[in-house]
């Protein structure tokens, strides 16, 4: 595009560039603007900021669009695999038939973890929660295989790396979860595809004849492929930010998994039974939560509703939905928590304050119902999320390398002291 952007500025004219995405997203790049002027922008939470050009996830916040690779997110839940969809995310195409078989291979040759890492797991107390150990662990790993410590853009070796992290994140997580629970760590089961043996080494006997029921594999597939990627979110931005200073791909996925475990992210699929609980044991009473929420005295914000990109309905949150719907009859499930939440998200839904701030129920909102029919308990809500997420790091990751980009290093407006005297101990005031 050669049309240009003019911003006036103390009385200076600048030209900037103006760029277009492959789906006419249109910016203006700043990135000389400092050296032109001396100014800089400010954009607290990066709300209207483009961090990178990327080639992988696209979506559409007013029109509830998601495309990994441009493959619609509503087609990739129906007809595919998760470790397709990390084939995809990562490498650009759907893997071949062949491609495809030799992942899978690699991964279930790759799912044993150290037998010292499993002593670190039970060394954690009981009270550690399962995004704190799952980001330690991760970090941990880094000793065990020291040669993702220096990333040298050798697709070998981020290839290793990647399936390395993709076989050992479900056996930590799961490991995480049998310690939290007091049970015996289950190994990994090579028999099992991946959704299966997950499942497997969470809820199994050792060496038990394991089968998992169909419908909560197809379940746990879907949910790890509509949370696999999402662009420029929180977490992927530190992932992406991190791993602009040269560190690894495990440490930076470690930062990833910090950042997710915030209620605001990803830890909102935690909080959102955390809050139905609270509301079921004050009697039931969905507007009365509804009112905290729009109380601007009161800091309470219904979990699982708005977003920061979804302005009109979120596309994982539709596809969910109906599953909820599904999994829930399927398994015979009868809950009074999903009374809750339906007439809270009906109430909501009809709602002028909701309506006019354009907030409704997020992926994180259906998510954390179908966790809890699945019997997951809830601490371990956004571990799930974490696994989910996954290829979607290593692909961020793996492209902000590939474009060479610059260490991550914002600017600020300074808003303190100017210079000031150091005061003596004996002049300074109580
Ligand atoms: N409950 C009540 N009011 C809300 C909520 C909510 N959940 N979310 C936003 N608002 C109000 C907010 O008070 C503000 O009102 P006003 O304009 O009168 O000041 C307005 O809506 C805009 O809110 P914002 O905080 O400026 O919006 P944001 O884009 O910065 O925040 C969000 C997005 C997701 C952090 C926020 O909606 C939120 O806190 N939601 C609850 C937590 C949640 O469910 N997070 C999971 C997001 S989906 C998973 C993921 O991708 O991470």
């Amino acid at each position: 595009m050669s049309e240009k952007a003019i911003l006036k500025v103390k009385g200076k004219e600048i030209e900037l560039d103006v760029i277009e995405g492959t789906e006419q997203e249109v910016a203006v790049d700043i990135s000389k603007l400092r050296g032109q002027s001396g100014v800089i922008t400010i954009d607290p939470g990066y709300k209207n900021t483009g961090a990178t050009k990327s080639a992988i996830t696209f979506l559409n916040g007013e029109l509830g669009i998601l495309r990994y690779r441009g493959y619609t997110i509503e087609e990739l839940a129906e007809k595919a695999s998760f470790l397709e969809v990390a084939w995809l995310l990562i490498g650009g195409e759907l893997p071949t038939k062949r491609q495809l078989n030799k992942l899978e291979k690699d991964i279930k040759n790759n799912q044993i973890v150290h037998e010292r890492m499993k002593k670190i797991v039970e060394e954690f107390p009981s009270t550690a929660h399962p995004m704190g150990v799952l980001a330690s662990m991760v970090s941990a790993l880094t000793a065990f295989h020291p040669t993702t410590l220096n990333p040298n853009n050798d697709n070998k070796e981020d290839y290793l790396n990647m399936v390395k992290l993709l076989a050992k994140l479900p056996t930590l997580a799961a490991w995480t979860f049998r310690k939290n629970i007091g049970r015996p760590i289950n190994y990994p089961n090579p028999k099992l595809d991946y959704t299966s043996n997950f499942l497997y080494m969470m809820n199994s006997c050792p060496n038990s004849d394991y089968k998992a029921d169909p419908i909560v594999a197809k379940a746990l597939n879907v949910l790890l492929i509509l949370h696999a990627d999402h662009e420029q979110n929180c977490s992927t931005s530190t992932v992406r930010i991190v791993g602009s200073s040269n560190a690894s791909m495990y440490a930076s996925v470690s930062a990833g998994i910090g950042a997710l475990w915030g209620p605001l992210h990803g830890g909102a699929n935690q909080a959102v039974i955390e809050m139905l609980e609270a509301i079921k044991a004050d009697g039931g009473d969905a507007g009365k939560y509804i009112a905290k929420a729009k109380d601007k005295e009161d800091p309470f914000r219904l979990m699982g509703f708005g977003h920061r990109v979804y302005k009109n309905f979120d596309p994982r949150a539709t596809i969910l939905k109906k599953y909820a719907d599904d999994v829930l009859k399927a398994l015979g499930i009868q809950d009074p928590i999903l009374e809750i939440a339906k007439s809270l998200e009906e109430t909501a839904l009809n709602d002028q304050y909701f309506i006019d701030r354009k907030l409704f129920p997020n992926v994180d909102f259906y998510s954390g119902i179908i966790y809890r029919a699945l019997g997951i308990p809830t601490d371990m809500f956004t571990v799930m999320f974490a696994l989910g997420r996954l290829p979607g790091w290593i692909a961020q990751w793996k492209e902000m390398r590939a474009n060479h980009e610059p260490i991550g290093r914002p600017r600020q407006v300074y808003t303190g002291y100017t210079e000031r005297g150091f005061v003596e101990m004996d002049g300074r005031k109580e």
